[in-house]
């Protein structure tokens, strides 16, 4: 596999707490963060088990195993290699990880760790809080999206047939370390799938960050690594005060999941396997950004409508920078996709409640009707 450069001379590590409930936790951000793993607060007990996939594994898998046999506690360590892929997201998947816990006899101290992306990060916590009803996890994040994203904020789960994420519960995990070195291997669709959603931090409410993404896409592009690091932190930073506030997604939380009512229709319709998760959000973000356009010219606003026009162009725009779709890149109709929207996790009383933008930095939660959401879909097909 073709190895990615990261610039040598790294930031230290920064640290970021995200405070939830009485303990919260910190976000380690730098390269060999994951040296951190040595010290014994991360473990409540001996029993540990960690969860990859066969990719992960056979980059990285070795580095860690060393780290936890160096660590104080005389760790006792089991593993779990998951099948890769999003479509193993599943029970099929998380009844591996119980199976591998009830073999190792786990009691209510033990550790899981989850190493890799986002899917692993996902069915680990959901497996932590269903074993025993809850134990300890730790996130290692090996993916930008996983590192700026689903590794922070204690959102678990897996898939259905039926739909993305449906089964899961609020677990926040006891630490996250997310060491840049463990990007140098990941491919540049999976860095670009990442940056989708470090590009969502700045639409919801910041726009100078929009605008420094703007300006930084070729350094981000080339991972280096002040660039990465300064991205993750931001990126860690919005979601931790929004976590931090609305743990449990009663309100603002709903926020950060700008484009992703339309972006897991897309990801459902293509079987979780023929567009990624950063690239759906990606998408949505734009079908969004269009619909928001719609209800303006509904209401009669045409100032703000020509403004929206104009972000929707800037947001297109920087997606390109970033080597993110702005098309879909298989066939897929409107009628179907709005049907698989309707399972969304915020509907209210079978009311879709969309994440929409009055520009740049400016997100608030909204309805539209069928057929605005029909209107909208053919800015991404
Ligand atoms: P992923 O976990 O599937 O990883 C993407 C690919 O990269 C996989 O093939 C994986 O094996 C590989 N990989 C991982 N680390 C690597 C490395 N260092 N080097 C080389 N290859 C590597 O996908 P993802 O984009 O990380 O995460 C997407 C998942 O995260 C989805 O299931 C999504 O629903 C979930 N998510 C959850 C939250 C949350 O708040 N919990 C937020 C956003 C996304
Ligand atoms: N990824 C959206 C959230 O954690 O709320």
């Amino acid at each position: 596999m073709q190895q990615n450069q990261i610039t040598k001379n790294s930031p230290q590590i920064q640290s970021l707490r995200v405070n939830v409930g009485e303990r919260g936790y910190a976000v380690s951000i730098g390269a060999a963060a994951l040296d951190q793993l040595t010290q014994s607060e991360f473990f409540q007990g001996n029993q540990v088990l960690l969860v990859t996939n066969h990719t992960v594994a056979a980059l990285h898998l070795a580095q860690v195993l060393a780290l936890l046999s160096a660590a104080q506690n005389q760790l006792q360590v089991e593993t779990c290699v998951l099948e890769d892929g999003e479509e193993h997201k599943n029970l099929a998947s998380a009844e591996q990880i119980f199976a591998k816990l009830s073999a190792m006899r786990a009691s209510r101290d033990v550790t899981l760790i989850a190493l890799g992306g986002g899917m692993i990060g996902d069915i680990t916590g959901f497996a932590a809080a269903l074993w025993m009803r809850g134990v300890p996890f730790v996130q290692l994040p090996s993916t930008l999206l996983a590192m700026v994203d689903s590794s922070v904020g204690g959102k678990t789960a897996v898939n259905l047939s039926s739909g993305k994420n449906l089964i899961g519960a609020f677990w926040q995990p006891t630490a996250v370390l997310a060491d840049l070195n463990l990007l140098v291997t990941l491919p540049d669709r999976q860095l670009s799938a990442g940056v989708a959603e470090v590009l969502k931090y700045g639409a919801i409410n910041d726009s100078a960050f929009f605008a420094w993404l703007e300006r930084n896409a070729e350094k981000l592009m080339a991972r280096d690594s002040a660039a990465l690091a300064y991205a993750i932190a931001e990126s860690v930073r919005h979601k931790a005060e929004i976590v931090a506030r609305d743990p449990h997604e009663k309100g603002e939380r709903m926020l950060l999941n700008l484009g992703h009512t339309f972006g897991h229709a897309l990801e459902l319709a293509g079987g979780y396997q023929k567009i990624l998760h950063g690239e759906a959000v990606a998408l949505g973000m734009l079908a969004a950004a269009r619909l928001s356009e719609i209800l303006a010219l509904a209401a009669g606003q045409i100032e703000l409508a020509q403004s929206l026009a104009a972000d929707f162009e800037r947001l297109r725009q920087l997606l390109l920078a970033y080597s993110l779709p702005t098309q879909l890149a298989f066939p897929a109709r409107a009628t179907e996709l709005l049907a698989l929207m309707k399972l969304d996790k915020k509907s209210l009383s079978g009311q879709l409640r969309l994440i929409l933008w009055r520009g740049v930095g400016k997100a608030y939660v909204g309805t539209a009707s069928d057929a605005q959401i029909l209107a909208a879909w053919p800015a991404v097909l």
